[in-house]
């Protein structure tokens, strides 16, 4: 594989040049806007704080050579999580500050150096997690494995327990804080116990080391698998993706499709390439529709920073117009050579007029004109993948798969549709929720219903819909919870 590419000679004492301060390899243009790095010297040492600063700029990293609130992303070499978060009460003052960087142990450096991108944080790259993190992804995944049982509400139980603790100022520290919490029952309670005592609740590890768990987790994280298909083929014996691949005829067009670019699919979307990817959707939508305008929705309008897929919705200022658009955009795009996979549908509206119909549908799923795809994003400049150390080299991908969706929506519905696509789930649910159990009204993605006076609430905008529902605004960026 990497035979056939390319390698870059490099004269002697390149890295004596970086490692002495000097301009190292050229830094690349910023390739992770929102991503800051410092690198703590400490234990690095001078040198080889150097080397790698050059190292992860040419990689189009940002690196600052002075600690700044800014800086979200601190790494630290041969420090404990106690020396960590010292260091850090240390630099940020006695007034410590509303945003801490994340500490990360160095091995989260050298693998996201290792890709040519940051790789997702995980807990064991994590230096002074707190215990109210520990706590929450002990529940998360007791939440997730319920999920794999099909067991909705144990899971539903365990999820809002885990974001209680998300929502709190601080981390747990002991169980009495835990009185008068809403959705502790004794389960969720015990957990936390556990890891308040032992660092680690040992259900929780045997769950996470159990063949069923990690085998569901594999396989639910396919593109177009879900809990049912990933439980058969459980029981059939079917434990690996090369398992799988042996079985093509088990396989719909669109689970061969998530397998051929699982690789990609579960490297996380950077902002930057949902920019891209937004860029390449206009440019499609325009040359089918202009006038119509593309939104981008899902975690990416919440402010993340990387994110699954890019969610986006399609409308027109002329109501009526945006109809049947997106197998025209697709067949344009499918043109370009950039459509991995894609389902489109209809929109089945009973009656495009009848908005209280559809308002009052009471079900998740809506009814709008959409696509799920797969869409490739070319890569603007294969230069990035150039290493400056030994080793063997990534091949260079001319490209990464990218899950997109599409949904276009009437304009007289775009308020509801935005605010349905925006999301978290976990907000849209306790958002519905409320609406349905404080103000009588069912919400949802095409409308806001009032089943007493059996009429639909009209909103041009979100802050419309929040105002019917006596809330003051919220923005995006409080939706993550
Ligand atoms: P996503 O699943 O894309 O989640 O759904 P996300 O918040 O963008 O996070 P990532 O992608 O994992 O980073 C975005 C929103 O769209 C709604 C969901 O309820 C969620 O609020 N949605 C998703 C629907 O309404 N219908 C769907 O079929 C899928
Ligand atoms: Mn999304």
């Amino acid at each position: 594989m990497a035979s056939g590419v390319p390698r870059r000679r490099r004269g002697p004492g390149r890295a004596e040049e970086a490692a002495g301060g000097a301009p190292g390899p050229a830094p690349a243009p910023l390739r992770f806007p929102g991503l800051i790095l410092y690198l703590a010297e400490r234990r690095l040492g001078r040198s080889r704080r150097a080397f790698l600063t050059g190292l992860a700029r040419a990689k189009g990293f940002r690196v600052d050579q002075a600690y700044s609130p800014e800086v979200t992303h601190v790494v630290m070499e041969g420090c404990s999580a106690a020396e960590a978060s010292s260091w850090l009460d240390r630099v940020l003052g006695p007034s410590g500050a509303p945003q801490r960087p994340l500490l990360l142990d160095i091995s989260w450096f050298t693998e996201s150096m290792g890709r040519g991108e940051p790789v997702p944080v995980e807990g064991r790259h994590c230096l002074g997690v707190p215990l109210a993190t520990k706590s929450q992804e002990a529940l998360e995944t007791l939440a997730e494995a319920a999920g794999f049982e099909e067991s909705q509400g144990r899971s539903l139980s365990f999820r809002r327990a885990a974001s209680v603790l998300r929502a709190l100022p601080g981390p747990i520290t002991s169980m009495s804080q835990l009185q008068g919490l809403p959705h502790f029952g004794d389960h969720s309670s015990r957990i936390v116990q556990e890891v308040l005592e032992h660092g680690v609740s040992r259900e929780v590890e045997r769950v996470k080391q159990s063949e069923r768990y990690q085998t569901m987790k594999l396989f639910t994280q396919i593109f177009g698998v879900g809990v049912k298909t990933a439980d058969r083929w459980y029981r059939e014996g079917l434990w690996t993706l090369d398992d799988l691949q042996g079985q093509t005829r088990k396989l719909s067009r669109q689970q061969e499709a998530g397998i051929r670019h699982f690789e990609d699919l579960s490297t996380p979307v950077w902002r930057h390439e949902a920019d891209a990817i937004q860029r390449i959707v206009e440019e499609a939508v325009w040359q089918v529709l202009p006038g119509a305008t593309v939104t981008m929705t899902g975690g990416f309008r919440r402010g993340k920073l990387q994110g699954h897929d890019v969610d986006f919705l399609i409308t027109h200022p002329v109501e009526g117009q945006e109809a049947g658009l997106l197998p025209k955009v697709m067949g344009h795009l499918e043109s370009q050579g950039l459509v991995r996979y894609q389902h489109t549908r209809n929109n089945h509206y009973q009656d495009t007029k009848d908005l209280d119909h559809m308002a009052s549908r009471n079900t998740c799923m809506d009814a709008y004109e959409s696509c799920f795809s797969i869409l490739w994003l070319p890569k603007p400049s294969p230069s990035f993948y150039q290493k400056s150390g030994e080793g063997p080299k990534e091949p260079i991908r001319d490209g990464k798969a990218v899950r997109v969706d599409l949904v276009v929506a009437p304009i007289s519905q775009f308020a509801f549709a935005l605010l349905g696509w925006t999301g978290s789930q976990h907000f849209e649910r306790e958002l519905r929720r409320f609406s349905r159990a404080e103000k009588k009204l069912l919400l949802n993605s095409h409308g806001l219903y009032d089943p007493e006076k059996k009429e639909s609430l009209p909103a041009t905008s979100e802050e419309d819909i929040f105002s019917h529902l006596g809330l003051q605004y919220i923005t995006p960026e409080q939706r993550n919870a």
